[in-house]
């Protein structure tokens, strides 16, 4: 097969699955398979239309973007009070559902974690929608639309919601398991470094997409702060690398007032065995999560490549991250990029941090399971570093098989060589993902939407 038939299936893909209300297309189903899964499966999740959005950018097709984002916007207003606790508006839904086309009366309708399977909440979502608009604006130059009186309140809303202030003894952002891409139980309650890497990016765009009115000078001022602390200590605390590993090991613990070396008080033996000697020299990442007595080891590529992409990571530690896929290829990429987390929890550990997930048994879907939906960010975070090859590696062994395969949802394995047991075929972003990260190799100026900004 060649790179034309494989981006032409993936282009049926992405065009089917388009979503249209009154005749406008608002978003894309998140899968086009007839025995979808679950039957939110057929509705726009917001996390999923970011790949799809940056094509249809890419490609010219604005109207789409524009019209979700809108969109999105308004559902904010259908959040239900649950039992009288009535919610902040800054949150956004999960996903959205388009009425049929014969149901003319009918209206867009969304879930705010209140229906899907894991119900949860969806803290992503707002964080995606402010950091797609701004990729929206710096491809079409459409600043209006930004900096509309609509806009500008949903900006703040959700901005006000964030920001609260919460018990937190950190700048890193308090969350419940589940609340992103991962979502079910995982045992990423705390503060997961996906969160921390959107928190990110949503606070840069705010600087850049706030007006300085009067109402928005608090927000202004805060979000900026924020993010210059968020910043340095994810670099510093969520950081790993052999040296930081070897200062961990030794780490005294018990210590108490400011000038100690153990900030949050992890003990050394937490460490977890599969740890020792997997760090290979030149190499770190940013561990998956991280709390007082509390860091969680295993490598979240998401996270990770987010934080390149955004400019949360310094440039070194780019390159050491890259170097780290480099090195350990056959377990973070395998045959199927790209792993979601590693490694598995797995025996009495996987019984309570998934609650006793079948989905979610180890070496699957989210518990060490392989998601090609994440290639357009390793790709980007590839480029970003001047790491073409790598890149090249990662799309020219998925494309074939991903098309071959039907475009699933996600693969099962050590070594991601099987079609996910409960996976979809048809998955939206599974298509849009190949799409993009093809741009990005061949047309660098696709990178431009993320250009890092430095506050
Ligand atoms: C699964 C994934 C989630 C995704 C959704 C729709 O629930 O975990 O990240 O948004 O499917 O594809």
């Amino acid at each position: 097969m060649d790179t034309e038939e494989i981006l032409a299936s993936a282009y049926t893909l992405l065009n089917g699955a388009v979503l249209n209300y009154k005749g406008e297309p608002v978003g894309t189903a998140a899968a086009l398979d007839d025995g979808v899964v679950a039957p939110n499966y057929e509705e726009c999740f917001v996390r999923d239309f970011v790949p799809s959005a940056l094509v249809f950018l890419c490609d010219g097709q604005y109207d789409i973007v524009r019209n979700f984002l809108r969109m999105v916007v308004q559902l904010r207003h259908q959040q239900s009070v649950m039992e009288g606790h009535e919610r902040a508006l800054g949150l956004m839904p999960a996903s959205f559902r388009v009425p049929a086309k014969d149901d003319v009366n009918g209206v867009p309708t969304a879930d705010f974690g209140d229906l899907a399977i894991g119900r949860v909440a969806p803290v992503d979502s707002a964080m995606w929608w402010i950091i797609l608009l701004r990729c929206y604006v710096l491809t079409t130059g459409d600043i209006k639309l930004a900096h509309s009186p609509e806009f500008q309140e949903s900006m703040r809303a959700t901005l006000d919601l964030y920001l609260k202030e919460s018990f937190e003894t950190s700048p890193a952002m308090l969350v419940p398991d589940a609340s992103f891409m991962i979502d079910r139980r995982m045992g990423v309650y705390g503060h997961p470094l996906e969160i921390q890497a959107l928190l990110y990016g949503m606070l840069s765009t705010a600087q850049e997409l706030l007006l300085p009115l009067p109402e928005n000078e608090r927000l202004l001022s805060n979000s900026k702060k924020r993010l210059q602390t968020l910043r340095s200590y994810v670099r510093i605390y969520y950081w790993l690398d052999s040296q930081r590993l070897n200062e961990i090991h030794r780490f005294g613990s018990e210590e108490f007032g400011q000038d100690v070396s153990n900030h949050l008080n992890i003990y050394p033996e937490t460490i977890p065995d599969w740890m020792d000697g997997w760090l290979p020299p030149n190499s770190g990442y940013l561990v998956g999560n991280l709390g007082v007595g509390r860091m969680d080891f295993r490598v979240f590529s998401f996270g990770n490549l987010l934080s390149i992409l955004f400019g949360l990571t310094t440039d070194e530690q780019a390159d050491q991250i890259m170097n780290l896929y480099t090195a350990r290829w056959p377990e973070l990429v395998g045959n199927m990029p790209l792993k979601i987390s590693y490694p598995a929890v797995d025996g009495d550990k996987w019984r309570y941090t998934t609650g006793s997930d079948p989905k979610n048994v180890p070496w699957s879907y989210h518990n060490g399971g392989s998601w090609p939906c994440l290639l357009w960010a390793f790709v980007g975070a590839a480029v970003r570093t001047g790491r073409h090859d790598l890149a090249r590696k990662a799309l020219d062994q998925a494309m074939e098989p991903l098309c071959c395969d039907q475009w699933p949802e996600y693969y099962d394995g050590k070594a991601g060589s099987l079609i996910g047991r409960r996976a979809n075929v048809h998955q939206t972003w599974s298509a849009a993902a190949v799409i993009l990260a093809h741009k990005f190799l061949e047309d660098p100026d696709a990178l431009a939407v993320f250009e890092s900004i430095n506050f």
